[in-house]
């Protein structure tokens, strides 16, 4: 769909990148000659995700362990890449956290587990590289993975939704505040596009493929498309393009509102062994963790 070397001289840095979409979007971003940092929580998952692109495709991918949380941990990555590297170009807000759980039994530190990963940290990585941007007058592109949800809400995620509708406002609002610098913002909103991490904590009981049936064009997403858009919006030649969250989903929530709705039919024990699967999840992704 692009000519070879569309990413040539791009320097740009995919938060969660060793895993999941944004493994994928550094996977095409590489292949179309970008340069591509990745960051993530585990370092041995960076490096083995590193490992395996530049085999496939050469080029360079380096890799910077950081939990976004940590603002001043994002600032120190950032600036280590201007040191080392020279000035990002692009930057893909694509780490995030996400569970399925009834609202009423989340717990604060539930609650902040996510909005700290999703709205607190995309943010940090987003100031930290676009004030450079501005201070050094280079211009940029900002991607958010958002979900559709920012538009319908969703039950049974509401720190995800709250958060991920904070930064499409976001992407809104410096849109504006950040066009007269040449930096621009958009988000991609995508539909069900299967990975583990959101596969083990959205759908532990394995039923992901039951929305195929549901959405107009019946079935789930095909990796391309994603990787497809998240290269349009940060190649040159759609500068204009800015403030905008585009959704990459079949029209599913058009056709369908908000996800999940019809989780309405489980019962407590139901959700104890929803929450037992996704724990195993979040302890076995932990034991890679270094911090
Ligand atoms: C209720 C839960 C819970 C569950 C965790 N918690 N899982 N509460 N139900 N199933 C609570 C814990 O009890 C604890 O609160 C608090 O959350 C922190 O838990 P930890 O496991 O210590 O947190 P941490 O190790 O920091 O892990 C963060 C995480 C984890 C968000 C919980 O899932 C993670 O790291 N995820 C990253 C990858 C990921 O989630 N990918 C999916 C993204 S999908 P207490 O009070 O007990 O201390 C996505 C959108 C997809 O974003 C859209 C598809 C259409």
């Amino acid at each position: 769909m692009f000519k070879e070397g569309l990413l040539k001289g791009k320097r740009i840095l995919i938060t969660g990148g060793g895993t999941g979409l944004g493994k994928e979007i550094a996977s095409r971003y590489l292949q179309l000659g970008a340069e591509v940092w990745i960051a993530g929580r585990r370092g041995a998952v960076l490096d083995s995700c590193s490992n395996e692109l530049t085999e496939k495709y050469g080029g360079t991918v380096k890799t910077h362990p950081v939990d976004i949380r940590d603002a001043q941990a994002v600032d120190a990555m950032v600036q280590r890449i201007w040191d080392e590297a020279g000035p990002l170009t692009g930057l893909v807000n694509n780490a995030a956290g996400n569970f399925i759980s009834p609202t009423k039994d989340l717990t604060p530190n539930g609650f902040n587990a996510i909005a700290n990963i999703v709205f607190h940290g995309s943010f940090y990585v987003t100031h930290a590289v676009g004030k450079r941007w501005i201070e050094g007058k280079h211009k940029g592109s900002v991607i958010s993975i958002l979900v559709t949800w920012v538009h319908t809400g969703s039950p049974y995620v509401v720190p995800s939704a709250m958060s991920k509708a904070g930064l499409h406002v976001m992407t809104k609002s410096l849109a504006v505040e950040w066009g007269r610098y040449g930096i621009r913002l958009n988000a991609i909103a995508p539909g069900p596009f299967p990975t583990e991490g959101a596969s083990k904590r959205l759908r532990p009981d394995g039923s992901f493929e039951d929305g195929a049936s549901r959405n107009p064009m019946r079935r789930i997403g095909d990796m391309p498309e994603l990787q497809n858009l998240a290269t349009f919006l940060m190649a040159d030649g759609c500068e204009w393009l800015t403030g905008e969250t585009i959704a990459v989903d079949g029209a599913g929530y058009l056709a369908n509102g908000g996800s999940f709705a019809e989780l309405d039919k489980l019962t407590d024990a139901d959700w104890d062994q929803m929450r037992a699967k996704i724990k195993a999840q979040n302890d076995k992704d932990r034991a890679g963790r270094s911090a």
